[in-house]
């Protein structure tokens, strides 16, 4: 497809007999793979379940939250683990399991997408135990609310944010997602909410260390779309417009998280790798956020 070429309207997902976290795709599913992921489809593996044995099932039990956060992270270029419970003689074998799902989801992810290998940056790896549906979280924290992924403490500045996950949950609870519509789309409702940023804010988060780098005009955009469409219990409530995905123990996905609408409803126990790419390394960057937004606001963000 030449870039400049209307792509279709994505479906929401698509689903990859895959059964190996390490196997090549075939060239033609490849394509077709990473095709569908910068389109802004979820990559659903219904057969890749990721392998636990006993002693890791304990393992992950015993994991649980400290409670500070959300979620057990683990950064796999230094090693940290953070969040855990879990006494410190235990936290080496926790963090080699989070580093196995660490490898595993970059080998998938070059499966799909060889070519973004110079481009890719894995950054943490989480593992989330507890169960969504009833948890209580200040609206702005709430993932039960579509959005698009944006942090306030990292700016990407236009890097894209990958995630994959995988449901390891031993009980056979589903993971239940919803997905909104194509980013333009979703940019275009809410990109008249987004205030002007105040001069220097930038500078000044950054001085005070509450920003790891600097802000940048397109941070500041998608830190205000996540916040106005969580925001507008309207656009919450329009479940018309999406789609339900529910992924059960034993399945993978992949998606741009800061490409697609999501929310998390329910499930428990879920693993998940994010990576952060330049747009240069898309078959197509002129779908990445970074451009799209340029596009509708005439200028550069970055
Ligand atoms: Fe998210």
């Amino acid at each position: 497809m030449d870039a400049h070429a209307v792509a279709r309207p994505p479906s929401p997902m698509l689903a990859l007999p895959v059964a190996s976290w390490t196997d090549p795709l075939a060239p033609a599913l490849q394509a077709e793979a990473q095709e569908a992921l910068e389109s802004g489809s979820v990559l659903v593996f219904p057969r890749l379940a990721f392998a636990l044995d006993a002693a890791e099932w304990q393992l992950l039990a015993a994991a649980e939250s400290d409670g500070s956060r959300k979620n057990v992270s683990y950064d796999p270029a230094t090693g940290v683990l953070k969040g855990t419970a879990l006494p410190p003689d235990r936290r080496p074998a926790l963090a080699a399991v989070m580093r196995r799902f660490a490898d595993s989801a970059q080998a998938l992810l070059l499966a799909v997408a060889p070519g973004y290998a110079p481009h890719l940056e894995r950054a943490r790896t989480s593992f989330r135990p507890t169960e969504i549906a009833g948890r209580a979280m200040p609206w702005r924290k709430d993932d039960t609310r579509l959005h698009v992924d944006a942090f306030p403490s990292r700016p990407t500045r236009g890097r894209r944010i990958l995630r994959v996950f995988v449901n390891v949950d031993p009980d056979g609870t589903p993971r239940r997602w919803a997905v909104g519509e194509p980013f333009e789309e979703f940019a275009r409702a809410f990109l008249s909410r987004v205030p002007r940023p105040l001069p220097g804010s930038a500078a000044v988060l950054h001085w005070l260390g509450l920003t790891k780098g600097r802000r940048s005009r397109y941070d500041h955009i998608m830190l205000h779309l996540h916040d106005a469409a969580k925001r507008d219990a309207a656009y919450q409530g329009d479940t018309a417009r999406q789609h339900r995905l529910d992924f059960p123990p034993g399945t993978a996905w992949m998606v741009f998280t800061d490409q697609v609408p999501h929310a998390a409803h329910a499930g428990r126990n879920a693993l998940e790798q994010t990576f952060h790419l330049d747009p240069a390394g898309m078959a197509h960057p002129e779908r990445s956020p970074l451009r799209v937004l340029e596009r509708l606001t005439g200028r550069a963000l970055t």
